[in-house]
């Protein structure tokens, strides 16, 4: 089972799009994918059309609870969902007793049953618990960074926060992938993603994300780009996307 943390502690750089897309385009290529959404602004939840009214995944962190009884069929096929629950917003401080409780998410990976191949988490756009107890949990690190400002900056903070986890929680996380999203025909893009592959090389995909409206519309109809808007450029690059990392 293939684990991937969706994450990048800057907000607003396209964590959520990729998360919902990259999980559907690779539902369409026949992977069994579980989307774990651990943001209580629950946009990926939203996104997908499913709801948590309980505790729900909150449960996992405080009580060890199991994430098999948490998930939720979409409407595209092979997708599933943990979806979020906005008692996550209270983790930071629930937790606080709890010595240990970020590694209680990667124990309940590992006791799911064997039916993904690949589990894909919305991190929330900050590097507290719930983004470490993300990176303890997975083995892989997808980084989407937003091509309209001079990125390196925030992901040195990131790759150090990456460095950290695998020094002490767990020494399989690697930074797998970074994706350059919202790229625009602007220079500074160009710039953007040309800086990016000076510094990280072959982690960054060749697939950039372009600026698309239909990415932007896609969550209020409910669908995944793929379904929504199939011939858009939204698709396609999510598309090739999904091919890439599934190579
Ligand atoms: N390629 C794109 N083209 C057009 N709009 C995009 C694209 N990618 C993301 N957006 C828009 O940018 C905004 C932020 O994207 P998104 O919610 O995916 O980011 P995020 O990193 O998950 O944010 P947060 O940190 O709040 O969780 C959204 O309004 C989304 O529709
Ligand atoms: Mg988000």
């Amino acid at each position: 089972m293939r684990t991937l943390a969706i994450a990048n502690q800057k907000g607003g750089v396209g964590k959520t799009t990729t998360a919902v897309n990259l999980a559907a385009c690779c539902a369409e290529r026949g992977q069994r994918v579980l989307l774990v959404d651990l943001d209580a602004q629950a946009s990926a939840s939203d996104w997908l059309g499913v709801k948590e009214e309980g505790k729900g995944i909150l449960e996992v962190f405080t009580d060890g609870a199991p994430l098999a009884p948490l998930v939720r069929e979409t409407e595209v096929p092979g997708l599933a969902v943990v979806p979020a629950s906005l008692w996550l917003a209270s983790a930071e401080r629930a937790l606080a007793g709890q010595p240990g409780a970020e590694v209680l998410l990667r124990k309940a990976f590992r006791k799911l049953p064997n039916r993904w191949d690949m589990v894909v988490v919305d991190c929330p756009p900050t590097l507290g618990f719930l983004a470490v107890a993300a990176l303890t949990a997975c083995k892989e690190v997808f980084v989407p960074v937003e091509a309209k400002v001079m990125a390196l900056k925030g992901l040195a903070q990131l790759t150090k926060t990456v460095d950290m986890v695998r020094d002490r929680l767990n020494e399989d996380l690697e930074l797998s992938a970074i994706l350059a999203c919202r790229v625009n025909r602007t220079r500074l893009a160009g710039e953007v993603v040309e800086s990016l592959r000076k510094h990280f090389g072959k982690k960054v995909l060749h697939t950039v994300i372009r600026e698309n409206v239909r990415l932007a519309e896609a969550p209020s109809f409910v669908k995944p780009i793929n379904l929504y808007a199939p011939e858009s450029s939204g698709a396609e690059d999510y598309r090739a996307a999904a091919r890439e990392l599934l190579r």
